[in-house]
């Protein structure tokens, strides 16, 4: 479905993807990057704007869905940064081994067909001592909820482009190959709760 990828969808995103309490954590998360940063999936580039620019020397920002450009290009004009738009999946990052100090994903690797490989990727490209800023939601840790994320899902990723909702954010992070140095985790956003357990925080390549 082209225009609804490149059209409706970017416009949901954009509208839906930055809630009050979504910002005030982006607000805090992102102005951790520092030095030459990978964004998986920038989308509309709502976290542009919340890099410092005194820290940040260089923005990738990976995003493959070209309907999103407008917006992230039009966020990228009102900073500082040095952006560089990548246009592949996060599958097949193009950047060399050790290349990064931050890679940043936020409510991305929901949506990741091969997210597993996309971590694997991203620990390939951070430097050791680097960090991953991530802030995304998943599996909701009360039986309840987690009931209705697996009725739900299949409207979650019909609507949003393969979003999942059932991905335990955690776990797969480790299983790339990071510890997990610092997380929040919670209800956040005003959306039903199977969408809204978000998980943030900051994990480190396992060395
Ligand atoms: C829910 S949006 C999040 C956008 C943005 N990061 C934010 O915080 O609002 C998910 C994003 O992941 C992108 N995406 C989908 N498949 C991807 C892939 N294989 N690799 C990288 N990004 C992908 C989508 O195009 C979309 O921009």
């Amino acid at each position: 479905m082209p225009f609804y990828k490149d059209h409706v969808y970017p416009h949901l995103v954009a509208i839906l993807g930055n809630p009050k309490p979504v910002q005030t954590i982006r607000q805090q998360l992102v102005p951790l990057a520092h030095g030459r940063v990978l964004e998986i999936g920038v989308g509309p580039g709502v976290n542009f704007v919340h890099y410092d620019p005194e820290k940040v020397s260089k923005v990738y920002a990976l995003e493959p869905n070209p309907g999103m450009m407008p917006r992230a290009e039009r966020q990228g004009r009102r900073t500082q940064l040095d952006i560089e738009f990548l246009d592949l999946p996060g599958e097949r990052i193009p950047l060399a081994d050790a290349s990064v100090d931050t890679v940043v994903s936020t409510f991305t690797l929901c949506t990741i067909p091969g997210v597993v490989e996309a971590i694997r990727g991203i620990g390939r490209v951070v430097k050791p001592g680097g960090q991953f800023l991530f802030f995304e939601h998943g599996l909701a840790p009360d039986a309840r909820v987690q009931r209705w994320q697996k009725r739900t899902e299949p409207l979650f990723k019909w609507a949003f482009e393969g979003c999942h909702v059932t991905r335990d954010i955690t776990s797969l992070i480790k299983a790339g190959g990071f510890k997990i140095e610092q997380m929040g985790a919670a209800y956040l956003a005003p959306f039903p709760k199977s969408g809204s357990y978000l998980y943030w925080g900051v994990a480190r390549p396992k060395v």
